[in-house]
């Protein structure tokens, strides 16, 4: 875009002011001015190719952080050790999905709480850049856009579709109402507000739903709020992701020529700071691939050429976290990618907050070019190895079903999705009976990929294998008519990134039996969470057998601490893990890399038994146990796994 001709009537002016104070421009009843000393302002100067806060050049250093991701009783430690590194600014995502988990449904209290997190930012006197969507990305599941904009299952997704124009209004309606009293020219600390992310990566192209959010913001934040935009290195994304009206800035790693990289973004701002958004200090992880990893020096050069440059660079990430719960979400490369618990990224701050080589690199780069805050860098918080703890109470989920969905089953004909039954995350349990003898093996298969994302496969509670979406498509079996056949299946994170973000989840096509269509189904929707949050450990037969979805429970004291740790699961295969009620997000330790989950020491009671369910949806251990070690894994499988690891 280019800038408003504005500043170049001004330019003359300006070079008259001398150094040390930058252009502002109002426009005042149909007449341009110039205010060179404001109490609290900020914006653009073009003259001088910079930011322009209370009157003086200003340039910012920043780093994301994602509250969604860190128990809210870290929050302070990790803005402190932020702080410490020198940066003057933070970055934050607002994940509409997190906040609005059904229509007109508002949850902003406890670890939802964004103004309690904002108010922690301003203590440290840290400014914010806010990047409230509606779409984030963020590796976030479905990347923040609520699941249930599916229920209407044509919706165009980031678009001017009117169903989605609306769902957004009436959030951004409830959202920046709050944000308008914290931005900074308001009295608060926000800089400046991201308008959408990477629009220009998305196939729609469809500038009208800029054209609309614009006015939007503009409406519930004033005319003063610095408003841009960002996106990657292309000329199509820039194409597409950029409006007048909206500051358009570019983000990319250490690796690319970063002088040409900001040329492309003058290409749409030929004046004004320059700024990479998101410089990336390391990278995420997918289920089955190694543990993400980038060099410390490779990344504090980039950033010293950035800031030589006198670009404007927030970090993303500056500390990563963790995907608790079912937050993660998935990329499609060719295939279905999910994305791991631990959202670590390799970044400055690893993913239990601790200090890494690379945050003082980055540390001395940023002492090369702004004073340093006083005093050392808060040390790593204590971790804690509490060791083997054996889980023997093993309950198989089939027997506690009407314990996980307590309503009645839903009777269709067909299978309906996630979506269609109103339920965001986790597992549904589809049950129908085999409608006659199977002598010769039979393909029980959903066609065209309709497995979203993971199926296990039980007859007559039989653990039979298991169907994947793009990997396995079929099992072969045999049976009897009137056996029960169950398909549990697993929603892995809808997809965060692309054109494929209307991901539903479930049993999205017919399942078929050879060339049969399995018909009558009685649906379970399951609410494992609050079972074991509320309901634990149930009141049930206790079974036994290694193999199928079951339950595993024991219970833990440690030695009057409750220090940080992380959780191996050696010998198990794949499911979820709860300490005390809380999930601590998906294993998938056959697969990796991530091999550990990270125990916030806040979870745990230092005198009290800790509870530690483990559901195991394919095959655990002969003997199962799971083992508290003072570090974390990546980057192994089973086939380097031993016992005594750790
Ligand atoms: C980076 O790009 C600039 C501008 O195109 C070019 O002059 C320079 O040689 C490039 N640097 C490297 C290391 O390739
Ligand atoms: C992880 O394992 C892969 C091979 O599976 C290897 O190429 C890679 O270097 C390893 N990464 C780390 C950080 O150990
Ligand atoms: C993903 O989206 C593209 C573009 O709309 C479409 O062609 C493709 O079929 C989609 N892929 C899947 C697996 O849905
Ligand atoms: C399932 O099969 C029935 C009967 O052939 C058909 O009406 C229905 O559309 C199919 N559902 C899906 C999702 O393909």
């Amino acid at each position: 875009m280019s800038p408003p001709d504005a500043p170049s009537r001004a330019e003359a002016a300006a070079r008259d002011m001398g150094p040390g104070r930058c252009v502002r421009l109002l426009v005042l009843g149909g007449l341009l001015l110039q205010v060179t000393s404001a109490a609290r302002s900020f914006s653009i100067d073009y003259t001088n190719n910079c930011f322009c806060k209370d009157g003086v050049p200003f340039r910012y250093i920043s780093g994301s952080i994602h509250y969604f991701r860190i128990p809210p009783g870290y929050w302070k430690d990790r803005l402190l050790k932020m702080y410490m590194s020198g940066l003057n600014a933070v970055q934050v995502y607002v994940p509409w999905n997190y906040h609005e988990p059904l229509p007109g449904v508002y949850n902003f209290a406890g670890d939802r709480d964004l103004e309690g997190f904002l108010d922690l930012v301003a203590q440290l006197g840290l400014l914010v850049i806010l990047r409230p969507g509606p779409y984030i990305c963020a590796e976030w599941e479905m990347g923040g856009l609520p699941f249930w904009l599916l229920a209407k299952p044509d919706i165009v997704l980031r678009t001017t579709d009117p169903d989605f124009l609306q769902a957004v209004d009436t959030w951004l309606g409830v959202l920046l109402p709050k944000i308008k009293p914290r931005l900074y020219h308001n009295g608060g600390n926000i800089i400046s507000v991201q308008v959408e992310n990477e629009y220009g990566s998305y196939y729609a192209c469809d500038y009208d739903y800029l054209r609309h959010l614009l006015p939007v913001f503009r409406a519930h934040l004033g005319k003063e709020v610095l408003l841009f935009t960002t996106d990657g290195l292309k000329y199509p994304e820039l194409r597409c992701g950029t409006i007048q009206g909206l500051y358009a800035t570019v983000d990319f790693g250490p690796g690319v020529n970063m002088t040409q990289a900001f040329e492309l973004q003058r290409l749409y701002e030929p004046k004004g700071p320059l700024v990479n958004s998101e410089y990336y200090t390391g990278w995420l992880d997918y289920w089955g691939e190694p543990h993400s990893t980038s060099s410390a020096e490779e990344v504090a050069q980039g950033l010293q050429k950035m800031l030589e440059m006198g670009a404007n660079v927030n970090m993303y990430m500056f500390q990563g976290g963790t995907n608790f719960g079912y937050w993660s979400g998935a990329d499609y490369k060719k295939i279905y990618n999910p994305i791991t618990t631990s959202y670590d990224y390799d970044a400055p701050l690893s993913e239990a907050g601790d200090p890494t080589a690379k945050v003082y690199a980055i540390r001395t780069v940023i002492g090369k070019f702004q004073p340093l805050p006083a005093g050392p860098m808060p040390p790593s918080t204590p971790k804690f190895a509490y060791g083997y703890v054996s889980l023997p109470q093993r309950v198989s989920l089939l027997d506690i079903l009407g314990l996980l969905s307590p309503a009645q089953p839903i009777r269709t004909p067909f299978p309906l999705t996630f979506e269609a039954m109103s339920q965001a995350h986790g597992f549904i349990l589809y049950r129908t009976l085999l409608p006659h003898d199977i002598l010769e093996p039979a393909l029980l298969s959903v066609p065209n990929n309709g497995v979203h994302d993971l199926a296990y496969i039980l007859l007559n509670g039989q653990y039979k294998g298991t169907l994947e979406r793009d990997k396995v498509s079929g099992v072969k079996m045999t049976g009897q008519a009137g056996d029960i056949l169950d398909l549990l299946v697993e929603n892995m994170g809808r997809i965060n990134f692309g054109a494929n973000v209307s991901d539903f989840k479930g049993l999205i096509h017919n399942v078929t039996l050879d060339s049969t269509t399995l018909r009558d189904w009685l649906i379970y929707p399951l609410d494992i969470d609050s079972t074991v949050a509320h309901a634990w450990p149930p009141v049930a037969p206790t079974s036994r057998g290694t193999t199928g979805p079951a339950f595993y429970t024991g219970t833990f004291k440690t030695p009057g601490i409750n220090w940080d740790s992380y959780v191996k699961l050696p010998g198990w295969t794949k499911g979820q893990l709860w300490i005390n009620g809380f999930n601590l997000g998906r294993f998938w330790t056959v697969r990796g890399s991530q091999q550990t989950l990270f125990v916030p020491g806040l979870l745990l009671s230092s005198s009290a038994p800790n509870i530690i369910t483990v559901l195991e949806l394919q095959a655990a251990p002969e003997e199962p146990i799971v083992l508290f070690l003072d570090r974390p894994l990546f980057n192994r499988t089973r086939s380097s796994d031993t016992k005594d690891v750790g």
